[in-house]
C-alpha cells in the first residue's frame, strides 16, 4: 500500500455536505488517512514528506481544504468547517511533532547500540618481546647454581689493574696479559689507571677480601677485549664467574659440580671431560669439554671430528691468591670457572655467528620466544 497516496497528488474530491455532521465525517476521513500516513513516516525523509503532503502551502492537504472546502462553503456550514479545519490542523502539527521527537530518539538509539563497546570482550593483544637468549642462558645458569647454594653477585666493569690482574697473580710482564689485550682508560696525572675488566674473575678477589669462608658466588656481567668483531670474537661479551671456598673443598668437588652444571645445563646425555690447561690464579688448571652437541660425540664439522667441544676454562684456587685476600691457604681451598654465556649460548641453539647476539635483528631474537 502507499502509504501516503495524498503525497502523491491526489486531489480532494469536493466537501459535498449538508449538515456539520457529514462536515466532522469528512474531517473523520481526513484525520483517519492522516494517522495511516503518519504510521508510514519512520525516518527522517519519510516524516518530513508526510509533512509536505498535508501543511505544504501550495498543494499540501490543508491548502486544498482551504481553498476547495472553506472558501467555497455555505456561509451556514462555513463555521463548521472553520472549526473542524482548525481541529484537524492542530492535530497534525501535534502528531508531527511526537513523531518528529520519536524519530530522533530511535536514531540516537541506533547510534548508541552501534558505538556500543562490549566490555566483555578480551583486550588487543600487543606484540610481545622474548627474552635475549643471553639473558636466557644467564637466568638459566643462574638457576642451577642458586639451586646449589650459590649466591649471585656482580662487580664494577672498570676496573683496577690491581684487581684485574695482580692479585689474580698476573704481574705485569706476565704474558697472560697479552692473551687478554686490554683497554684502558686515560687517568688523571698520579692517579693509576682504570681498565675495562677482561673477565669476571676480578670479583673473586673482590668477594674474597670482604668475606672469609665459606663462599658460594658467582658473578654474571660484561667483559671486554680489544678483538676485532668477527663470528668468534667481540670488544664486549659475558662470563659467568664461580667460586666456591670452603675447608675441605677437593678436586672431586670440583668435578662432580662441573658434571652436574654441564648435565644441566645442555642435557643428561652429555659427558665431560678435563684438560690440563693453564692460569695463572688456578692450580691445576683445567679446560672442561662435553661431548659434541651437535653429533653426540661422533666426530663432525664443528668438533673437528673429535667428538668432543670446548666450554670453559676453570680449576682449584692457587693458593697464591689467598695470599692477596688474607685467607689461610692451609686451611682452604677452593675451585673457580669462568663460563663464556655467549659460546654456551651458541652451543644450546646451534648459533654460528656471535656478532647476532648484538645486532637486535627481530628475526633473529624472535626465535627465542
Ligand atoms: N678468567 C678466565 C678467562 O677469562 C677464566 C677462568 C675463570 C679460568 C676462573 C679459571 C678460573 O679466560
Amino acid at each position: 500500500m502507499d502509504p501516503n497516496p495524498i503525497s502523491t497528488g491526489k486531489i480532494l474530491s469536493p466537501l459535498d455536505a449538508a449538515t456539520p455532521e457529514q462536515v466532522a465525517a469528512r474531517f473523520g476521513e481526513l484525520r483517519k488517512q492522516f494517522d495511516q500516513d503518519t504510521a508510514g513516516a519512520t525516518d527522517e525523509n519519510g516524516w518530513k514528506s508526510l509533512r509536505d503532503a498535508w501543511l505544504g502551502r501550495k498543494s499540501g492537504v490543508l491548502t486544498q481544504v482551504t481553498d476547495t472546502w472553506l472558501k467555497p462553503s455555505k456561509p451556514e456550514l462555513k463555521r463548521a468547517v472553520g472549526q473542524s479545519l482548525n481541529e484537524l490542523k492542530a492535530h497534525i502539527e501535534a502528531a508531527l511533532e511526537s513523531r518528529r521527537v520519536a524519530i530522533e530518539a530511535a536514531a540516537e538509539q541506533s547510534v548508541l547500540a552501534r558505538e556500543r563497546e562490549d566490555l566483555s570482550l578480551p583486550g588487543v593483544a600487543r606484540p610481545l618481546g622474548s627474552r635475549h637468549p643471553l639473558r636466557q642462558t644467564f637466568e638459566e645458569i643462574e638457576r642451577i647454581f642458586l639451586s646449589l647454594g650459590y649466591s649471585v653477585v656482580s662487580g664494577p666493569e672498570m676496573e683496577t689493574p690491581y684487581y684485574n690482574f695482580e692479585a689474580l697473580h698476573i704481574p705485569e710482564h706476565h704474558p697472560a696479559r697479552d692473551n687478554m689485550d686490554t683497554f684502558y682508560m686515560a687517568a688523571p696525572q698520579g692517579a693509576s689507571p682504570l681498565l675495562l675488566r677482561t673477565h669476571t674473575s676480578p670479583m673473586q678477589v673482590r668477594t674474597m677480601e670482604k668475606q672469609q669462608p665459606p663462599v658460594r658466588i658467582i658473578v654474571p656481567g660484561k667483559v671486554y677485549r680489544r678483538d676485532n668483531p668477527d663470528a668468534t670474537h667481540g670488544f664486549m661479551f659475558h662470563q659467568i664467574e664461580g667460586l666456591a671456598v670452603d675447608t675441605d673443598i677437593t678436586f672431586c668437588d670440583f668435578k662432580g659440580t662441573v658434571e652436574y652444571f654441564v648435565r644441566e645445563f645442555l642435557g643428561p646425555k652429555i659427558k665431560t671431560r678435563l684438560r690440563p690447561s693453564y692460569f695463572p690464579f688456578t692450580e691445576p688448571s683445567v679446560e672442561v669439554d662435553a661431548t659434541c652437541v651437535f653429533c653426540g660425540g661422533k666426530g663432525c664439522n664443528v668438533c673437528k671430528q673429535s667428538g668432543w667441544i670446548e666450554l670453559f676454562g676453570a680449576g682449584m684456587v692457587d693458593p697464591a691468591v689467598y695470599g692477596f685476600v688474607n685467607y689461610d691457604a692451609k686451611r682452604y681451598s677452593g675451585f673457580a670457572f669462568g663460563l663464556g654465556v655467549e659460546r654456551l649460548t651458541q652451543l644450546k641453539y646451534n648459533i654460528n655467528d656471535l656478532q647476532l647476539y648484538f645486532q637486535n635483528d627481530v628475526r633473529f631474537l624472535r626465535q627465542f620466544a
